[in-house]
């Protein structure tokens, strides 16, 4: 057999060792060939590939990145897209691809199996963990470790100056990130997408652990949060090449307003990028090395149009279709919870 296998969308720690378990179970069970296609869909639609022998996934496990390369964009960026997908399928004898991504990757995916009957698998990757079907995506945990690594250190310089410290990280519309860093590293507040924010209350948390001797508050924000209508204005985010909007703004509108509604000191820390460099948590290399043996698994049987799945603790099977334009968020019951219990 001929698989290929692709990555999509941002990166995010694991899926080199998604990589390497695909390679290693297609050599190991059948001696079938691997294909990585550079660059996301743009390796399939400039056929720009190589052979992935076990030589060459040797090594690449605890990596981060992709030895692949992503991008943004897809077949259905151009006219003739989905024929020139068509074509390297018939060109080079692909038996089936493996589309490592997110929402958009494997929204397309989808797409291209289910409309136009290509031998697709999809395998749910992002740290935003934003991705219906499945339990879990590789990358969160690792974004998580690093956040709240991040809230530990931030804590004793906070507390040194007695200030406010607003730590804006990523996730998109969905708060996943955001709630676990910030009760994982013990934050002050936690502003989610989901669930509108009022900026008075949040100063008035602050206000009252300053009122109660404790020094230093550290509010954690999701990128994607968003104020109760008319509350504070946040100026609208810029749109990239694709029409996604580009976040990474709020922190710097929310510091300055609790210092004016509270009096101390703010500092804003954007995490940014850092969440989803460097080498995968233990938890994400095994999760990302089952999703790779499960997707072999998967084209064997001829499965495609599914993705592999991680539900209850094991991995199974879901149509891709559960993905098209959905974004799965956090369960607010666990976080009105959290916010009664651990705010202030
Ligand atoms: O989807 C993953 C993610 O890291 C989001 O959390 C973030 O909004 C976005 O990608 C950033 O995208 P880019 O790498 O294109 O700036």
């Amino acid at each position: 057999m001929n698989i290929g296998v692709l990555t999509g969308g941002g990166d995010c720690p694991g899926l080199n060792a998604v990589i390497r378990a695909i390679v290693r179970k297609a050599h190991g069970t059948g001696g079938h060939r691997v294909l990585g296609f550079y660059d996301s869909w743009d390796g399939i639609l400039e056929k720009r590939y190589e052979e992935l022998t076990i030589a060459q996934v040797r090594g690449i496990l605890p990596k981060g990145g992709t030895i692949l390369g992503t991008r943004r964009g897809s077949p259905f960026d151009f006219e003739d897209g989905v024929e020139r997908t068509k074509q390297t399928f018939s060109d080079l004898d692909l038996d089936a691809l493996v589309v490592i991504g997110g929402n958009g990757s494997l929204t397309v995916a989808s797409m291209l199996a289910r409309d136009h009957g290509l031998p697709i698998i999809g395998v749910p990757k992002t740290i935003d963990n934003d991705v219906q079907g499945t339990d879990s995506t590789f990358g969160f945990q690792t974004a998580v470790q690093i956040a709240t690594d991040a809230i530990d250190r931030l804590h004793t310089t906070a507390e040194s100056h007695d200030r406010v410290m607003v730590i804006e990280v990523m996730g998109r519309d969905a708060g996943w990130i955001a709630l676990h860093a910030g009760l994982a590293g013990g934050a002050t507040a936690i502003l989610v997408p989901e669930v509108p924010f009022d900026i008075k209350q949040v100063a008035t948390i602050v206000a009252k652990r300053h009122d109660r001797g404790r020094y230093a508050s550290l509010v954690v924000v999701a990128e994607g949060a968003k104020p109760v209508a008319g509350t504070l204005d946040i100026p609208a985010p810029k749109l990239d090449k694709y029409g996604r909007e580009l976040h990474g703004s709020i922190s710097q509108v929310i510091a300055p307003e609790l210092s004016r509604l509270t009096g101390y000191e703010s500092r804003v820390v954007q995490l940014g990028h850092v969440q989803r460099g460097g080498t995968p948590t233990a938890y994400d290399r095994v999760l990302s090395s089952r999703f790779g043996l499960a997707a072999v698994d998967a084209v064997y049987d001829g499965s495609f149009g599914d993705m592999v799945v991680l539900r209850c603790g094991n991995i199974e099977r879901a149509s891709m279709e559960v993905t098209r334009g959905k974004t799965r968020t956090i369960d607010l019951d666990f976080f009105h919870d959290v916010s009664a219990s651990f705010f202030g």
